[in-house]
């Protein structure tokens, strides 16, 4: 069990609530968000930061689960936001969080998206090539404005879960490559801009980490770059953002290490670093996205049709599926899950759940260890709160689950289902014969 989650009487609850008055108050397939768990997951990175004395910005990575809901809690936690779509960037500024606190990622941002940026006066840009640099100088001169942006750097440290690839040359789609001058490049021509501000560097080294050797040699690496580009010019950016990626429990399988010791470990790097070049300390951001929402979200669906491949195995189907969860299909992510109405009994039945789209790979779980299932039950599926409902589809018109939030055994729909009407809402008649 994840956070404040319980089982009363047989019965799975969350932040107090039962999961049967959710089922029946909003239907399934339902997200249910445990609030008090992603404060606690925010306040333990804020408060780390305030405890080593370091300077410090904690952006939410809200490509993992975005609404204004939850914008809000972001900004109620004292977190910044990082944003990497103008429809993300539209969403937060509509939720209130403050533009300053905002910061706009993407390899390929429009113009448009660049003067949403300038227009609501953001924190900063991402910056993440050559010709975005350009474009940033064009409208910021427009505008007469000034953007601070941080340069997105490839430092050759690539993480993959358990392990770390250091390359010279990283093969990326984002940033300067810190290897081969691309970002020494960027360090130069960006100085030489009006309209814009050089605030920091940027890496990024991947996502569901468990380790803290990947970020420590990623930010010895940024630090060097800083001493170095100090010796040729005397200026220094204020601001090393590190990314995000700090990994969490899935199943049993997942050995993630607390929150605050990703921090503590970059930071001691970073004071190692600062002090043998005679730097000052730089001010550190991170990006968690996963790992703030990621074991706070559980997905309630409910159990329908029942097959058995007779010495193979047995499968139950429930009521979403890849439309709402595209992980294991995609990545062959796992999952653990229980049936929240008989969540007391032994789990000694073994069943792959199905989704109900048509598609052969839509499955949740192969083989999960569950207790005797039953057409109407209710399944619950863990750690569902990081990339499901917001890299969900409508793939076969379905549409999107309903989104509900739970703190102290009250609850509130954070986003409302999707109806049959929201599906056909922008389609239009054919008129051309
Ligand atoms: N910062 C940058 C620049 C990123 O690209 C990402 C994730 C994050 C922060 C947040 O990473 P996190 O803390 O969530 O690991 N759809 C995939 C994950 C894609 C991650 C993309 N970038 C999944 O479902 O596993």
């Amino acid at each position: 069990l994840y956070g404040t989650q319980a089982i009363e009487n047989n019965e799975l609850t969350i932040g107090g609530v039962k999961t049967s008055e959710l089922v029946k108050e909003y239907g399934t397939p339902l997200f249910v968000y445990d609030v008090a768990l992603i404060r606690e997951r925010a306040q333990g990175f804020v408060e780390t930061f305030k405890d080593l004395g370091v300077e410090a910005q904690v952006a939410y990575a809200s490509k993992a689960f975005a609404c204004v809901a939850m914008y809000q809690l972001a900004a109620q936690e004292n977190m910044s936001v990082d944003v990497v779509s103008g429809g993300e960037l539209f969403t937060a500024l509509k939720a209130g969080v403050p533009a300053g606190r905002i910061h706009f990622h993407g390899n390929n941002k429009s113009v448009e998206e660049i003067e949403m940026a300038f227009d609501a006066n953001l924190g900063c840009i991402v910056v993440d090539n050559f010709y975005e640099i350009d474009l940033i100088e064009q409208i910021g001169a427009q505008k007469g404005k000034t953007m601070d942006v941080l340069l997105r750097v490839t430092p050759g440290v690539e993480a993959h879960t358990h392990e770390f690839i250091t390359t010279g040359q990283a093969d990326s789609k984002f940033g300067f490559d810190l290897n081969n001058g691309q970002a020494d490049e960027a360090f130069k021509v960006v100085q030489a801009k009006q309209n814009i501000s050089l605030l920091g560097l940027h890496c990024h080294i991947g996502s569901q980490i468990f380790e803290t050797e990947g970020f420590s040699l990623a930010a010895g690496k940024l630090m060097n770059k800083l001493g170095a580009w100090r010796d040729e010019t005397g200026f220094t950016p204020q601001v090393l953002n590190l990314g995000g990626g700090f990994g969490i429990r899935y199943t049993a399988e997942d050995t993630p290490l607390e929150p605050k010791q990703y921090v503590a470990d970059m930071i001691k790097v970073v004071k190692e670093e600062a002090a043998k070049l005679n730097l000052d300390v730089p001010q550190i951001w991170i990006e968690p996205g996963r790992s703030l929402v990621g074991d706070a979200g559980t997905s309630l669906y409910t159990i329908g049709s029942h097959k058995e491949v007779p010495g193979v195995r047995e499968y139950i189907a429930v009521d979403g599926g890849m439309s709402d969860n595209i992980r294991p299909a995609l990545y062959d992510a796992k999952y653990e899950a229980v049936i929240a109405n008989k969540a007391n009994e032994a789990a000694d039945y073994t069943y792959t759940v199905a989704g109900k789209l048509c598609e052969s790979g839509d499955k949740l779980i192969v083989d999960a260890a569950l207790q005797k299932a039953e057409a109407g039950d209710t399944l619950a599926m863990f750690c569902t709160g990081a990339y499901g409902y917001s890299m969900a589809s409508n793939y076969n018109r379905v549409p999107r689950p309903a989104v509900v939030f739970v703190e102290e055994g009250k609850h509130q729909l954070a986003v409302r289902r999707e109806s049959y009407e929201d599906l056909v809402q922008n389609d239009l008649p054919l008129t051309l014969k």
